[in-house]
C-alpha cells in the first residue's frame, strides 16, 4: 500500500506545519490541506509570507519551497478526499460548552462531520488518520461511521474500504518545525498492519525507524492525553513550589536546577511562569477528567483536575499580587504588559495566562499598555472582550473609570508615566530592554514584575526599580 495522495482536513496550528513538513520531505506525495475557513486558506496562499495565518519559525521557508509543487491549500474538500489514499483529520476539538460532559468533555462534532464527509466522498481504499487529540475510543466512532458507508460490488467484494489509525501530534508551538523534523517519537496506533506500515513509510523518509512506535489504537489515543497531562502537571507542580518559595525565602530557579539534576526527574519543563496556556493542556486534562469520571474513577479524576485548578489559582495570584504591591489599588494606573501570546515564538493566544491576568487587572480599573511582537490588536480585542482605546493621550481622563487598554507597537513609547512593567511572555526582545530609558520615563516608585525569569537582576541592580519575579523569596 503506497501513499501518493494525502488530504488533511484542518489547516490550523497542527495541520498546517505537519503537512508542510511531510510535503517537504516526501516530494513524490501530493499533499492537499483543506479547511472550511476561506480566510485562513487565502492567508496560506498569500504571496506575502508574512501573512501566513500562523507564525512558526522556519515554516515560511518550507511553504515557499513546497507550495504549488506538492503542497496545496484550498477549500475544495470533497474532491480532495475522493483523490486521497490517506486523510488526516486535524480539526479542532474544543471543550463542550453545553450538554452532556459540558466544561470537560471534548466536542467531537467537527470530527464526526469530517468522518461523514470522508464516508460519502472517499473512493477505493482510504486510510483515515486521527491527528486531532481525541478522547480515548473516538476511533470507534469514526470506524462506525465509515463502516456504515462501505460499499460492496454485486459479487460481494468491498469497493470502498477504510482503515482508521491514530497518529497524535506532539509538536510544541514555537518549535513546531524542529519538533516535526526531529521528533522524540512518532506514535501510530491501529490494528491493520498494512495501513500502519503505509503511514510509517511516510515518516521513515526522515525519522529513524526505531523512533516510530506502534501500539493499539486506544493506547495511542490515551498516550497523547497522558503526555499532555504529565507535562501540564510539571508546570502546576513547579508553580505551586514557586509560591512556597516566595513565602519562605527560597528561589524557584535554584530549586528547579537542584531537582532537575536528578536524572529521574530531568531538567526540562521546570520553568515557573504565569501559568500554562495553549490550546491543548487544559482541554486534554479536562478530557481525561471526564473519562475518569465516566469510568467511575473519582479519585483519579480529582487528581488530574487539581492540575487545572492550581493553574487557574496561580494566574489569579499573579494579578492579585501586582495590585497589592501597587498599594492595593491600580485604578487609573498605567501598567505596561509585555507579551500576550501563551509562549514566545507563536502568535497563538489560546488559553494564554495573559488573558486572565489582563482581565483581572482591567477589573481593578488599570490602564493597560499591551505589546506583543506577533499578536495583533484584533486578536487581543477578541480575547479581552473589550475594544482598545486609540489615543495614548486620552488615557489620563479614564482615571477612576473602568479599566481600559491600548495596543503599543513601540514599547519604549509606553513607558511614560507607567507605574509598572509586567512581563508575561518570554519574547527574546524583552531581554534587550533599555532599563535606564524605562526608568527615566516611568512614574516612581516604578515596579517590574517578571513572571518569566527573563531579566537578570544584575542588569537592573543600579536602577531604582522595585523588582518582583516569579518564585523569588530572597
Ligand atoms: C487542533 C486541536 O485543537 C488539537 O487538539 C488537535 O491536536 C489538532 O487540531 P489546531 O490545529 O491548533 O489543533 O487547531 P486550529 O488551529 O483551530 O485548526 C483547526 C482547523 O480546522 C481550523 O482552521 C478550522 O477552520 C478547521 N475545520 C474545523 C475544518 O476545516 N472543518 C471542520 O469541520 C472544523
Ligand atoms: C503542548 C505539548 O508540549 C505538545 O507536545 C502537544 O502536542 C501540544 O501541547 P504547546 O501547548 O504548543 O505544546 O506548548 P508547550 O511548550 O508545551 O507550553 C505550554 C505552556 O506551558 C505554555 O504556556 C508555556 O509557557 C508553559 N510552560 C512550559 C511553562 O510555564 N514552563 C515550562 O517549563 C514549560
Amino acid at each position: 500500500m503506497e501513499i501518493k495522495n494525502i488530504c488533511c482536513i484542518g489547516a490550523g496550528y497542527v495541520g498546517g506545519p505537519t503537512m508542510a513538513v511531510i510535503a517537504d520531505k516526501c516530494p513524490d506525495i501530493k499533499v492537499n490541506v483543506v479547511d472550511l475557513n476561506e480566510d485562513r486558506i487565502q492567508k496560506w496562499n498569500d504571496k506575502n509570507l508574512d501573512k501566513l495565518p500562523i507564525f512558526e519559525p522556519g515554516l515560511a521557508e518550507i511553504v515557499l519551497r513546497c507550495r504549488g509543487r506538492n503542497l496545496h491549500f484550498s477549500t475544495i474538500v470533497n474532491e480532495n478526499i475522493r483523490n486521497a489514499d490517506l486523510v488526516f483529520i486535524s480539526v479542532n476539538t474544543p471543550t463542550k460548552k453545553y450538554g452532556l460532559g459540558a466544561g470537560k468533555a471534548s466536542d467531537l462534532k467537527w470530527v464526526e462531520a469530517c468522518a461523514r464527509q470522508v464516508a460519502s466522498n472517499a473512493s477505493g481504499h482510504t486510510i483515515v488518520v486521527e491527528k486531532s487529540t481525541l478522547p480515548v475510543r473516538t476511533a470507534e466512532v469514526i470506524k462506525d461511521i465509515l463502516e456504515a458507508s462501505q460499499t460492496f460490488s454485486s459479487k460481494g467484494m468491498q469497493v470502498n474500504t477504510f482503515d482508521v489509525l491514530s497518529n497524535p501530534e506532539f509538536l510544541s508551538e514555537g518549535t513546531a518545525i524542529n519538533d516535526l523534523l526531529n521528533p522524540d517519537r512518532v506514535l501510530i496506533g491501529g490494528d491493520n498492519q498494512a495501513s500502519i506500515e503505509a503511514l510509517s513509510d511516510i515518516y521513515k523518509s526522515w525519522v529513524p525507524s526505531e523512533k516510530i512506535l506502534k501500539t493499539n489504537i486506544w493506547s495511542s489515543e490515551l498516550a497523547k492525553l497522558t503526555a499532555n497531562a504529565f507535562l501540564a502537571q510539571r508546570i502546576s507542580s513547579i508553580n505551586a513550589i514557586g509560591a512556597l518559595c516566595e513565602a519562605t525565602g527560597a528561589d524557584v530557579r535554584e530549586v528547579s536546577r537542584a531537582i532537575g539534576a536528578d536524572s529521574r526527574i530531568g531538567s526540562k519543563f521546570l520553568d515557573a511562569g504565569p501559568g500554562f496556556g495553549g490550546s491543548c493542556f487544559k482541554k486534554d486534562i479536562l478530557n481525561l477528567v471526564y473519562l475518569c469520571e465516566y469510568f467511575g474513577l473519582e479519585e483519579v479524576a480529582k487528581f488530574w483536575e487539581s492540575v487545572v485548578t492550581l493553574n487557574n489559582w496561580h494566574q489569579s495570584r499573579v494579578a492579585k499580587l501586582i495590585t497589592k504591591k501597587l498599594y492595593g489599588t491600580i485604578s487609573g494606573k498605567k501598567i505596561v504588559i509585555l507579551g500576550f501570546s501563551f509562549k514566545s515564538n507563536t502568535n497563538d493566544t489560546r488559553e494564554s495566562a495573559a488573558i486572565q491576568i489582563c482581565k483581572d487587572l482591567l477589573d481593578e480599573g488599570a490602564i493597560l499598555l499591551i505589546n506583543d511582537p506577533k499578536v495583533n490588536k484584533e486578536q487581543i480585542t477578541i480575547d479581552l472582550g473589550l475594544a482598545p482605546e486609540t489615543e495614548i493621550n486620552n488615557l489620563d481622563s479614564t482615571i477612576n473609570q473602568k479599566g481600559c487598554w491600548l495596543f503599543v507597537d513601540d514599547m519604549n513609547e509606553s513607558f511614560y508615566n507607567a507605574d509598572a512593567i509586567v512581563i508575561l511572555t518570554e519574547w527574546p526582545e524583552y531581554k534587550e530592554i533599555d532599563w535606564n530609558l524605562a526608568e527615566s520615563r516611568m512614574r516612581k516608585p516604578a515596579w517590574i514584575f517578571d513572571s518569566r525569569s527573563l531579566i537578570d537582576p544584575e542588569n537592573i541592580r543600579k536602577n531604582s526599580f522595585n523588582f518582583w519575579r516569579i518564585g523569588d523569596g530572597s
